[in-house]
C-alpha cells in the first residue's frame, strides 16, 4: 500500500495540510488517523450530512484545464465501471471528492470520463472505456476502470470532463506518478497527479477535483427545491424528466436534441449542459 508519489512529485504538486487531510477522507492514513477530529467519511459512513470542517477552509486553486484531445465522443453510457474482471489491463480504482471554492462538497456533479485500452487505444466507434456519472450527495464519485496503456507522443493519462449543474464544463486530464514519460510529455502537469497505491488487486487512486464554483462552507450550488424550474413558457424541457439519448426538446425557443440519457434537474437546461443537450 505504498504511495507511489516520489518526494519531488509530492513536493511540486504542493502537498498541503488540507490535501493530505482530503486525502484521508478516502482513504485513512495511519499518520493521520486519531489526530484528527472526525472524518467526513466517518459521517458519510452514518448516514450523518458531510459537514464542512474547519481545516477545509485553506484556498487550493481550481483544479486546472487540459486540452480535450482528438478522441472525445459525447453520449457515453452512464456507468460507474469501465471494466471487469476479465478486461485485459491493470485494475483501477480511481475515488475523489468534487469540491467548490469554499471546499462545499458538489453533488450532481456530471463527470464524463476517457481513456485508452491497456493497449494504448481508444474506441472510437463504440464506447469501451468511456462513461459518464454524478457525484453522489457527499460529493464523491468512484470509477472503476483499468490503467490506461501507453500510446505514442503521450505519457499515461486518464481524460474527464467535469461540470457542477448550471457551471461551465472543466476539461482536464489526469496523471500517474513514477511514470518515465511524465518528463518529457509537454501536456503533463504536476498538478493534475492522482495519488496511486499498490492495491489488490491492481491500483487504486484518488483525486479531488476543485471547481470555480462559489459558496459558503455548508451551501449547495444546487438551486433549493423553492426555486421553480425555469421553462420557459412554450418550451418542452422539464425537470424531472428521463430522457434518452436522442430525444428532442424545445426550451427558450431553440430545439435542442439528448446526447447522453439522464433524468433532467434545475441548473441542467440545455443551453447550461452541452454535454447533454446539442443545439439542433
Ligand atoms: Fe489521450
Amino acid at each position: 500500500m505504498d504511495t507511489e508519489n516520489t518526494p519531488a512529485e509530492q513536493e511540486s504538486k504542493g502537498i498541503t495540510r488540507k490535501t493530505l487531510l482530503k486525502a484521508a477522507l478516502v482513504a485513512p492514513l495511519p499518520l493521520l488517523v486519531g489526530q484528527l477530529p472526525a472524518l467526513a467519511r466517518d459521517a458519510r459512513a452514518t448516514g450523518e450530512p458531510l459537514v464542512p470542517t474547519p481545516y477545509c477552509s485553506d484556498d487550493d486553486d481550481p483544479t486546472i484545464p487540459q486540452i480535450e484531445g482528438p478522441y472525445f465522443k459525447p453520449n457515453s453510457p452512464l456507468r460507474t465501471t469501465l471494466a471487469g474482471p476479465g478486461t485485459p489491463g491493470t485494475p483501477l480504482t480511481l475515488s475523489g471528492y468534487v469540491f467548490g471554492l469554499a471546499c462545499q462538497p458538489l453533488a450532481n456533479v456530471l463527470l464524463d470520463f476517457w481513456q485508452a485500452d491497456n493497449n494504448g487505444g481508444y474506441d472510437n466507434v463504440g464506447f469501451t472505456f468511456r462513461g459518464h456519472q454524478y457525484t453522489n450527495a457527499q460529493g464523491a464519485f468512484t470509477l472503476t476502470t483499468i490503467v490506461p496503456g501507453l500510446y505514442p507522443g503521450r505519457t499515461r493519462h486518464i481524460h474527464v470532463k467535469v461540470q457542477a449543474p448550471n457551471r461551465p464544463i472543466l476539461t482536464t486530464q489526469l496523471y500517474f506518478p513514477g511514470e518515465p514519460r511524465n518528463s518529457t510529455d509537454t501536456i503533463y502537469d504536476p498538478r493534475l497527479l492522482m495519488n496511486v497505491r499498490t492495491a489488490n488487486p491492481g491500483k487504486e487512486a484518488t483525486f479531488d477535483f476543485v471547481l470555480n464554483v462559489p459558496g459558503g462552507p455548508g451551501q449547495s450550488p444546487s438551486p433549493s427545491p423553492s426555486v421553480s424550474p425555469s421553462t420557459p413558457p412554450g418550451g418542452t424541457w422539464r425537470a424531472g424528466t428521463t430522457y434518452q439519448a436522442g430525444a428532442q426538446v424545445t426550451y427558450g425557443g431553440a430545439t435542442y436534441r439528448c446526447l447522453q440519457t439522464h433524468t433532467a434537474q434545475v441548473g441542467w437546461e440545455p443551453p447550461n449542459v452541452p454535454a447533454l443537450w446539442q443545439r439542433v
